[in-house]
């Protein structure tokens, strides 16, 4: 009746955004809900994030941003890209976007034609397959071996006449792995010499737990950033906690770029001046809430995984990076929807099926929460989902009995 176009019946909503709504409504209808689906850090904003929005809102001067980004939050976009990557791009290297979420999207618009096709690894990012489509590009899924990590065989196979880009993204959202250097600097070697983009989503790069595993692509390639086909997108929402800020950029050539800001220019006009200056203020200083955070997720994974091991047929694979874990539930049932619908309804625990990754049999914990949280969460997973574990467990001061079988899930 209201006529939508065909394009956009294509697409599907993100289910990780939905799942989060659904524990939201549980917990205001007050059940004792545990979110361990969103993929967002808890812990407060860094102080100089809020002081310094704080002094911009007073000067009561919040006008029109510069479509590409305000010069002196790109300055420590540089700064930070310095620091962490040891390349020095120009800021007309640099665009600022609506968090990583749009840089990705705008990049894929000014990239793709119609049938242009982007190589992604499974398990991926929900958000990908339909950023793609709605650039009228095909995804083209590229499966990874048990430890997550796809293979160059695997990624010849997959190239074609048609493939304009392959999307990295390590540390990986959801499988919490950290691609080997070897593998990076071989994409960067084939993107490089078949002029294929490489778009390195890097929006975990500060979330790592052994240090020095992760490697920036740049480091692999001798072109400056104006001959390089790398893209590098980031942000601040996982590193500073500052998820609801919408703060991120993508670092690329100048054409790729200016490309980008010409849809910016026609779409949003560029970001929120009031939040760059709050992002100017982590990037400058929130260093001590990057390591508040770093110590909590190692706590938490530590504890988390500890307790998932317990539970009779789980795998789980040691999360090398980000703040989620992605254990194997194959065992215990190949429906991930099932599983996480069952942990939410009678353990009051929000969880990602695999299967909105890609990957159904698993499911995706995300662990950036208070430890309370974690150790109680983990507690009400062992009681749903481990035969051997006792059959009662108190939620919120009232005992609950487990009555389904595990093996008939
Ligand atoms: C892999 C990945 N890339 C990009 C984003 C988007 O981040 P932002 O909040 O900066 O848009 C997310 C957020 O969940 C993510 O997991």
């Amino acid at each position: 009746m209201f006529n939508l176009s065909h394009h956009i019946q294509q697409i599907q909503s993100s289910p990780t955004l939905a799942l989060n709504e659904t524990a939201r409504q549980l917990h205001a209808s007050g059940a004792a809900v545990i979110n361990l689906g969103i993929g967002e850090p808890l812990n407060p904003c860094p102080e100089a994030a809020i002081r310094m929005a704080r002094a911009k809102l007073e000067s009561g001067q919040v006008k029109y941003s510069p479509v590409s980004g305000d010069s002196t939050f790109k300055e420590a976009v540089q700064k930070y890209t310095v620091d962490l990557y040891g390349r020095t791009p120009k800021l007309e290297n640099i665009t600022v976007t609506v968090g990583a979420k749009q840089a990705l999207f705008n990049l894929f618009q000014v990239l793709l034609d119609p049938g242009d096709e982007v190589l992604i690894f499974t398990p991926y990012w929900v958000s990908y397959p339909e950023m793609i489509k709605l650039a009228r590009g095909v995804p083209v899924k590229v499966a990874t071996n048990e430890a997550f990590i796809p293979d160059m065989e695997s990624i010849l196979e997959a190239i074609t006449g048609k493939t304009k880009a392959i999307l990295l993204n390590s540390p990986n959202n959801p499988s919490a792995a950290i691609y080997p250097p070897e593998l990076v600097a071989a994409l960067v070697d084939l993107c490089e010499s078949r002029k294929i983009y490489l778009i390195m989503d890097d929006i975990y790069n500060q979330l790592v737990f052994e240090p020095g595993e992760w490697v920036p692509g740049y480091v692999f390639t001798s072109h400056p950033i104006n001959k390089s086909h790398l893209v590098v997108v980031n942000g601040i929402s996982k590193t500073y906690g500052m998820t609801g800020f919408r703060i991120g950029w993508a670092i690329g050539a100048t054409p790729v770029i200016r490309a980008m800001n010409k849809i910016q220019s026609h779409s949003t006009s560029g970001v929120s001046i009031l939040l760059q200056e709050a992002a100017l203020g982590a990037l400058t200083g929130g260093a001590e809430t990057v390591r508040e955070l770093q110590t909590l997720i190692r706590t938490n994974r530590d504890i988390l995984v500890r307790e998932l091991r317990k539970i009779k047929g789980l795998r789980i694979q040691e999360p090398a990076g980000t703040f989620y874990c992605f254990p194997d539930l194959q065992e215990i049932s190949g429906d991930s929807e099932k599983l996480a619908n069952l942990l939410l309804e009678k353990a009051y625990v929000a969880t990602v099926p695999g299967s909105a990754f890609g990957a159904d049999g698993f499911l995706r914990l995300s662990y950036a929460g208070s430890t309370e949280e974690i150790i109680e969460g983990a507690a009400r997973i062992r009681w749903a989902l481990d035969p051997d574990s006792p059959p009662d467990i108190v939620i919120a001061g009232e005992t609950h009995r487990r009555t389904w079988e595990i093996d008939r899930l």
